[in-house]
C-alpha cells in the first residue's frame, strides 16, 4: 500500500526549501512554486485572503505559509479581516517580521481595512509511538552527531531552554551513558529521586525536568560499564522515569553511530532528529552516518544544525568564517534534509556550558542566543510539518478506501 509511506512525496520540497536561508521570506519572495500569483480583484472572501497568504514564505522553511498549515480561523468583517498565525518562537525576529509580511499581503487586498494577525504557538499532539512509551509526552527529538566534540551537548541544552522561554514543558535525557555533561551546563535545582517502585523523578533546572547518569556516578569518576550495561541504563531511563505532562522531550545521544545509538533509536518513542555538526567538509560523511542511522530506524531527520559556524569579532563585529561559510547548509542540501540553522562561536556559550547557565538564558540578548531560538523555532516548524504530513496522508487514504 503506497500510502503507509512515513513522510510523503512533498518531503522533496520540504527538504530543499529547507536550506533557504534565515531571512529569506518576504512577500517578494514569491509564491510557493506551482502557486499562481492572486489576481487582486474580485470580493474579499476567505478564498482570496489565503491566496494573498499564499505568497509570504516562511523564513525558515522557504514554503508558504498556507502550505505549511500555519494560518487557521481566518474571520472577514467588513473591509477588515484577522487570522491566526501559528508561531515557534515569539520573540524571534523573524516572527515579526513573518507577521508584518502576512499583514501586508493581505492588506494590499483591495477594499481591506484593517488587518488582525493574532499569533498563537501549539505543540503537537504527539504520534501513537510516543503515546505508547511515554503517554505524557508530546514531542521527542534526539540531538545526535556522526562525530564528537561538535556542541550536541550544548546545542541539547540550549534548545532545550529555547522551548521553555516559549512556554512548552520541556525534558531532558541525557543518553551520554560514559561521558555524561548536561547537569553541568545547568545549575541542578532539584536532584532526581528513586522512588519505591522503581521509577525515577527527574532533577530540575530552570523549570526543565533532567535525567542523566551523571547523578549515578562518584564525581569525577569515569563510568565503567559494558555495552549491555550501557544499553540496560539507556532502558531504564527511556522506561522508568517519570516525566510528567511534557511538550518536548530532548535527547542528547552520546557521539557517533554504534550500538547505543541504534539501542537509543529504536527504543526511545523519537518523534525526530535533529543532527548537530561543524561547517567542515569532513563532516559530510558523518551527517551522512546519523542520517543514515535514523533513516534505517523509521525517525524523520528534522534537520541540520550547524554549530561553530562563524566568529563575531568584538572589534569589527564582522562574520568571519573560521571554518567554512554555508558548510552545514551544503551538507544538509547535499543530503536533502532541511538546514535548521547556524550558531555563532561565542566564548560566553562555553562559559554558560561550564557553569551551569546556559547563553539562551544567561544572554539572551546574544547572536548565538538568538541563533539557538532560531533553531529551535525551525525544529518546530518541521514537527509541524511532519504533523500536516501525517494529516494529508490520512485524507488521501481515506479518499482511496471510499472510491
Ligand atoms: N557555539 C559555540 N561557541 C563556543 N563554544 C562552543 C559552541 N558550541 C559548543 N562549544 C563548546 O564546544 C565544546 C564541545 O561542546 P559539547 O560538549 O556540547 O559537544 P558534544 O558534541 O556534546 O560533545 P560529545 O560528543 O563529547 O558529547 C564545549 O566546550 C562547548 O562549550
Ligand atoms: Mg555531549
Amino acid at each position: 500500500m503506497g500510502f503507509f509511506k512515513k513522510r510523503s512525496a512533498k518531503d522533496g520540497d520540504a527538504a530543499s526549501s529547507g536550506s533557504a536561508p534565515a531571512g529569506a521570506m518576504t512577500s517578494a519572495a514569491g509564491p510557493s512554486a506551482g502557486v499562481p500569483a492572486p489576481s487582486l480583484t474580485g470580493s474579499l472572501t476567505e478564498r482570496s485572503v489565503i491566496e494573498c497568504l499564499r505568497q509570504v514564505a516562511h523564513p525558515a522553511q522557504g514554503r508558504d505559509v498556507i502550505d505549511l498549515g500555519l494560518v487557521s480561523n481566518i474571520k472577514i468583517g467588513g473591509g477588515n479581516v484577522s487570522f491566526d498565525l501559528q508561531i515557534a518562537d515569539a520573540a524571534s525576529p523573524a516572527t515579526a517580521e513573518l507577521k508584518a509580511a502576512c499583514a501586508a499581503a493581505v492588506g494590499k487586498f483591495p477594499g481591506v481595512g484593517h488587518v488582525s494577525v493574532n499569533m498563537t504557538s501549539k505543540t503537537r499532539a504527539g504520534d501513537e509511538a510516543t503515546r505508547q512509551v511515554m503517554p505524557q509526552v508530546k514531542n521527542v527529538i534526539a540531538i545526535a552527531s556522526g562525530k564528537g566534540g561538535v556542541g550536541k551537548s550544548t546545542t541539547a541544552v540550549n534548545l532545550a531552554v529555547a522551548l521553555k522561554q516559549t512556554g512548552a514543558s520541556v525534558g531532558i535525557l541525557d543518553a551520554d551513558i560514559y561521558g555524561p555533561s548536561v547537569p553541568t551546563m545547568m545549575n541542578i535545582e532539584n536532584a532526581p529521586r528513586s522512588m519505591p517502585d522503581q521509577s525515577l523523578e527527574p532533577a530540575t533546572s530552570l523549570g526543565i525536568r533532567l535525567i542523566s547518569m551523571a547523578f549515578f556516578m562518584p564525581k569525577n569518576q569515569a563510568a565503567i560499564l559494558r555495552g549491555p550495561m550501557v544499553s540496560g541504563y539507556v532502558t531504564q531511563f527511556i522506561q522508568r522515569v517519570v516525566w510528567g505532562e511534557l511538550d518536548y522531550l530532548i535527547i542528547d545521544y552520546p557521539p557517533g553511530t554504534g550500538d547505543i545509538q541504534l539501542t537509543l533509536s529504536q527504543q526511545a518513542p523519537l518523534t525526530g532528529a535533529v543532527i548537530v555538526t561543524t561547517p567542515q567538509e569532513v563532516a559530510l560523511a558523518d551527517v551522512r552516518r546519523a542520517v543514515s542511522m535514523f533513516e534505517t530506524t523509521g525517525v524523520p531527520v528534522l534537520g541540520v544544525c550547524e554549530t561553530m559556524s562563524y566568529f563575531i569579532c568584538d572589534q569589527c563585529e564582522k562574520r568571519h568564517h573560521i571554518f567554512k561559510q554555508g558548510g552545514g547548509e551544503a551538507i544538509a542540501k547535499s543530503i536533502g534534509v532541511p538546514f535548521l540553522g547556524g550558531v555563532p562561536i561565542d566564548p560566553r556559550v562555553t562559559e554558560g556550558g561550564d557553569e551551569g547557565v546556559p547563553i539562551v538564558k544567561g544572554y539572551p540578548d546574544s547572536p548565538a542566543a538568538s541563533a539557538y531560538r532560531e533553531v529551535a523555532g525551525a525544529a518546530v516548524v518541521q514537527l509541524d510539518i511532519l504533523e500536516a504530513e501525517r494529516g494529508n496522508y490520512l485524507q488521501s487514504f481515506q479518499l482511496e478506501w471510499a472510491r
